[in-house]
């Protein structure tokens, strides 16, 4: 954890202890937010929600930041299916995507419990989203959580990156890759994750971004773009996943994303963000939009095997 922490602030000995300092104290950075699944349940909040200068002028009106100390879970609404709470951290790094374009269809590799394929349906309302989890047991609160939204455009599935390479090349405007990781920024919640510095555990969790990268990749239709995000602030598996991601594919670039510019990674020279708990609320994360060349080609068919289980069909 020293180590890590000298790599990542080398010559700046306060900012490694305020680092070190939000993950082994982690009592105040339990700032939420919601998403806005049925945004017509606004009026009814029962807590206090965030406003005028404490609000980032690009914050999508689907979502809120609340006031500290407010637990969303226990509410009404969230049992209705009304909100989905997430860590402010989250909302930064999901907003990447903001950058795109407006996708017609996206696809969430990785999608359990459900976050980020909400946080993408809320904001962008596309034609078809695709939310897959490769860990079966995984697929019962992903389907539960998407379902109580009662946004109808969802479909969910269980398969491996590579079989989704093989059923759906070109067949997404947005795939979005919130990787597996080493999770380091749960220590800044309160919650044990023992290992998560480990050089091995590290190098594990790189190798399994990048094939999953290097497979969803081929489901983006030229002109479409591939989000990536982690939770946690290991170089090798954030700008290092990207880097060698980019040398197999340099049919892709990262993007700027203007509204994220104070949060710029300061460990490489491409656009990519790091939001650190003890410089903003919220456990921190990692995150890069990138475009795939070319200009934007019409999208393959969408294949029966991506059809089968609309969330509505339970
Ligand atoms: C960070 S979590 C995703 C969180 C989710 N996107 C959200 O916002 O709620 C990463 C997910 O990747 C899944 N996963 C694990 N191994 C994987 C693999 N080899 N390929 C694709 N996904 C994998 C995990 O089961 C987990 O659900």
């Amino acid at each position: 954890m020293l180590r890590q922490a000298a790599q990542l602030f080398p010559d700046e000995e306060s900012e490694q202890i305020a680092f070190l300092n939000s993950l082994v104290n982690p009592e105040d950075r339990k700032y939420r937010a919601v998403i806005w699944t049925k945004p017509e349940a606004k009026d009814c909040a029962d807590f206090s929600v965030r406003s005028g200068d404490e609000v980032p002028s690009w914050l999508p009106g689907q979502i809120s930041l609340l006031s500290p100390g407010e637990s969303p879970g226990k509410s009404k609404l969230f049992e209705d299916g009304a909100i989905y709470p997430i860590d402010t951290s989250s909302v930064y790094t999901a907003s990447a995507m903001l950058a795109a374009v407006p996708p017609r269809r996206i696809l969430d590799v990785c999608a359990a419990p459900g976050g980020k394929s909400l946080f993408a349906d809320s904001v962008f309302n596309p034609e078809f989203i695709f939310s897959n989890e490769v860990v079966g047991k995984r697929l019962g609160i992903l389907r539960y959580n998407l379902k109580k939204s009662g946004r109808p455009n969802f479909y969910t599935g269980n398969l491996d990156p590579a079989e989704l390479a093989e059923v759906a090349p070109e067949v997404f405007d947005l795939a979005i890759v919130d990787a597996p990781c080493s999770g380091q920024s749960l220590l800044a919640k309160g919650t044990e994750n023992p290992g998560c510095f480990h050089p091995n555990i590290i190098k594990g969790n790189a190798k399994r971004q990048l094939r999953i990268l290097s497979r969803s990749a081929q489901c983006v239709v030229a002109g479409g773009y591939l989000f990536y995000s982690t939770c946690t602030f290991a170089r090798r598996e954030n700008e290092g996943a990207i880097e060698k991601f980019l040398k197999h594919h340099g049919e892709f670039t990262p993007v700027e994303v203007p509204h994220l510019g104070e949060f710029q990674s300061e460990l490489c020279d491409f656009p990519c963000y790091r939001i650190y708990p003890h410089r903003r609320k919220g456990a921190g994360g990692f995150t890069c939009l990138l475009r795939k060349d070319g200009d934007h080609q019409e999208l393959a068919e969408i294949p029966e095997k991506l059809q089968v289980y609309p969330v509505t069909s339970d």
